[in-house]
């Protein structure tokens, strides 16, 4: 099964079990990880789902679409290679994707 690998807020690593078709924010939620809020459920309108995708990952995993580029812009932390972890979704091909939690909201 492919891995999803996360650092948290405190710095420690988790390594979890990504069945591909789920994204990245539910793979967290699922691990027993609490620190995304995820507070739309994924649908893309809450932005409390904000993870930063490791550089060597970005191309594989893409730019943000508009609207979650725009909801993006409403956070303190924003960086080059933010996403909101609801918008990726694993596959085969992001196997052992890192990505760190982002900081919480001011
Ligand atoms: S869970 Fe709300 S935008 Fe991702």
């Amino acid at each position: 099964m492919a891995e999803l690998v996360v650092t948290d807020r405190g710095g420690r690593q988790h390594r979890l079990p990504a069945k591909p078709g789920f994204t990245v924010m539910e793979i967290i939620r699922d691990g027993g990880l609490n620190e995304l809020l995820a507070l739309c459920g994924g649908s893309c309108s809450c932005a409390t789902c904000h993870v930063f995708v490791d550089a060597a990952f970005i191309d594989r995993v893409g730019a943000p679409g508009q609207f979650e580029s725009e909801l993006l812009d409403s956070s303190n932390h924003r960086r080059e290679t933010s996403r909101l972890g609801c918008q990726i979704e694993m596959t085969a091909a992001l196997d052992g994707l890192r990505v760190v939690i982002a900081p919480e909201e001011d």
